[in-house]
């Protein structure tokens, strides 16, 4: 028990060192007022700024579930929360710089638009969670897993086509963060799903059926197509992306089978 104890102390003291906020104040920001910054990187950015700037909300919801019931979750949570929101900081700080009006009042009215069938979602989570506090946790860091792993290789795929030299390393510096998250929820998927054969097939069905990337729901499903389209504008850059999320997913216990993103971009 006490080893057991110890070790958590560990991990959490391991992933507290990654717990300083994104640095943003030292890019050349007067630079941005020379580039040409088009109305679609403006979109992609508003889309992730969107996502960035709801994880507060997000958090609150978790925090009536029994996901908080274990210390490391908490600990992690309180980071990620307040990583998440400099992510949306930034971002809003380089659209502005642009020359773009950005609302304070945005994310707060995102939330009031929210359909009600995710808010019942809201509802059926914590009273599932309450049942299964098991499965439900490894359902969740799953998925958590999945919107990381997506959010990091957006972030790249921006820094990586864009032609500004500031908003690049904005991203870059994002993505750095977004690949430890991903790493934290990765690990602590893989080591709930390796307990239980009856989890891994809840997992695997509950994502089969309610999955759809990060972002959708709470923008539309057309703004999702813009998005994957302009991030990922020919078919190799698809595939890539649709084999990296979905060759992740296959490596977790039990969801060898589950071709999420693949399933997902023919719906399209
Ligand atoms: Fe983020
Ligand atoms: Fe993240």
């Amino acid at each position: 028990m006490e080893v057991l104890e110890q070790q958590q102390t560990e991990n959490e003291n391991s992933y507290l060192k990654k717990s300083d906020r994104l640095k943003f104040e030292d890019l050349d920001w007067e630079k941005i007022r020379d580039e040409k910054i088009s109305d679609d990187d403006i979109f992609v950015l508003t889309y992730f700024a969107d996502i960035e700037g709801q994880t507060f909300f997000y958090a609150r919801d978790l925090m009536n579930t029994s996901s908080v019931d274990s210390s490391e979750v908490r600990a992690f949570l309180t980071v990620w929360n307040y990583q998440e929101y400099f992510h949306s900081v930034a971002l809003r700080r380089f659209m502005r710089e642009s020359g773009r009006e950005v609302s304070e009042e945005r994310d707060q009215a995102l939330r009031e638009r929210t359909s009600l069938r995710d808010r019942l979602t809201d509802g059926a989570s914590i009273v599932f969670s309450k049942l299964w506090p098991r499965k439900y946790l490894a359902l969740y860091l799953t998925w958590g897993a999945i919107n990381e792993a997506i959010a990091m290789r957006g972030y790249l795929q921006i820094a990586n086509q864009t032609s500004s030299p500031v908003l690049s390393e904005l991203c870059r510096r994002i993505a750095k963060q977004e690949a430890f998250h991903f790493g934290w929820y990765y690990t602590k998927a893989k080591d709930q799903l390796t307990k239980s054969k009856a989890t891994q097939k809840f997992v695997a069905y509950a994502l089969s059926k309610i999955w759809t990337p990060v972002g959708v729901g709470l923008r539309s499903r057309s703004d999702f197509e813009r998005l994957y389209g302009l991030l990922f504008q020919d078919s190799q850059r698809k595939r890539e992306i649709i084999t990296f999320i979905d060759s992740t997913i296959h490596q977790l216990p039990g969801l060898a089978n589950l071709n999420l993103f693949s399933t997902y971009a023919r719906l399209n």
